[in-house]
């Protein structure tokens, strides 16, 4: 790779920065003042920028738990989003790897390994995605008997099959929802046809990736190597993991 996209890659700087420092002589190739943009380089090389070792990084992972009141977005001139949660990240291609709402808190995957997150979301994939919600009224087992019918939401197709759950039926009845599809509000618009109202909704899982229960709403860590490979062989075998 070019040393220059090698930097760049690294959020060292845009492309055209990168090449100014290159040709300043800040950046170094194996102990040596490197001032050529176009110098061709490998992670076996020890890059260092004003002195600063710069380590190569292809794929990175991150579970963030999202709070209340962050846009799952990359940037938005306006406000903060998940991305700008994720203060130590190495690349600067990363993505939320599917959306929830403003309001919705929980799992959302940050990567940029695009061909993951593809078969994760892909409509024909089917990974299950859980939910834990809040909904005003009591919710009954004649819903859960509509959300296992597929419901009807105003769309081309009727909703897939959806298991609800009551872990409490109540004035606000908390209830398990698992979706194998990821349409827009879907979980609201789901309870929405039935006559009831989502209070407060989080992700807990998506495939075999369940949200860690120690990282607080804002908090995020780096996927280990077996939640990654899990991930992977998950969605192609669309096998599901209840956490
Ligand atoms: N369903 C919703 O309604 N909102 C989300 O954020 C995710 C699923």
């Amino acid at each position: 790779m070019r040393l220059d996209k090698f930097l760049c890659d690294m959020g060292e700087g845009t492309r055209s920065q990168v090449k100014q420092k290159i040709r300043k002589g800040c950046v170094t190739v194996d102990g040596q003042a490197a001032r050529k943009p176009e110098l061709s380089v490998t992670s076996e090389n020890r890059i260092c920028v004003d002195g600063r070792p710069v380590s190569y990084v292809k794929l990175e992972y991150y579970m963030l738990n999202k709070p209340a009141g962050v846009l799952s977005a990359t940037r938005d001139p306006d406000q903060p989003t998940v991305l700008s949660l994720i203060r130590d990240k190495r690349r600067k291609d990363l993505f939320p790897a599917g959306r929830l709402d403003k309001d919705t808190e929980g799992l959302l995957l940050i990567t940029n390994d695009g061909v993951l997150a593809h078969s994760l979301l892909s409509p024909k994939k089917h990974v299950d995605k859980r939910y834990y919600a809040k909904v005003a009224g009591v919710v009954t087992e004649e819903h859960v008997r509509l959300f296992a019918g597929g419901l009807a939401l105003g769309d081309e197709k009727p909703a897939l099959p959806a298991v609800l759950e009551i872990q409490k039926a109540g004035k606000v009845s908390h209830v398990f929802v698992t979706l194998r599809e990821g349409r827009y509000h879907q979980v609201k618009r789901m309870f929405q046809a039935v006559g009831c109202e989502v209070l407060y909704l989080k992700r807990l899982s998506m495939g075999s990736l369940c949200l860690d229960e120690s990282l607080k709403p804002g908090e995020y860590r780096s996927l280990t190597q077996e939640e990654v490979e899990n991930l992977k062989d998950n969605s192609q075998n669309q096998e599901n993991h209840k956490c």
